[in-house]
């Protein structure tokens, strides 16, 4: 489970976009949905780009799938775009928000055409979701 840049503000960052959970509050319930699952969830933040790269680039050696929340990045980098396609497990793109109906800059994802499927504008349950899906995914 990745998340992207700004997202360690969660709580506090627009509130009325993006929920008053902290990302630890979060990631509670992100773990508490994986043990449900009986799945292993590895959950890691960064603002760095080139860091989420290596540990996209990582990731097959010790899991079966990625969710990631690009936050901005999944607006502008081709270079996480090039990673995701690269390792070849399956992924999912989440969003707390909906995407499609914020800004126009927002609405297009530089990753959505590298994963399996995108979910966006379910708040918290977006990561969930996109958890759950994941885990479908797994062999
Ligand atoms: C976001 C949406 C992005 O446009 C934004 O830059 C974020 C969070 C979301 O979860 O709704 O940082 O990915």
């Amino acid at each position: 489970m990745l998340h992207g840049p700004n997202l360690n503000l969660l709580g506090r960052r627009q509130p009325e976009i993006y929920g008053r959970l902290s990302l630890e509050q979060i990631n509670r319930k992100i773990r508490a949905l994986a043990a449900e699952l009986g799945i292993e969830v590895d959950i890691r933040q960064s603002n760095i780009e080139g860091e989420l790269i290596t540990w996209i680039q990582e990731a097959p050696k010790q899991f079966g799938a990625i969710v990631i929340n690009a936050a901005a990045y999944t607006h502008s980098s081709v270079a996480l775009r090039d990673a995701l396609t690269a390792v070849g497990i399956p992924a999912v793109e989440v969003h707390i928000s909906n995407i499609h109906k914020r800004e126009e800059f927002r609405k297009r994802s530089m990753i959505a055409e590298v994963v399996v499927g995108q979910i966006a504008g379910f708040g918290v349950n977006s990561y969930l979701l996109g958890l759950r899906a994941a885990a479908g995914c797994l062999r």
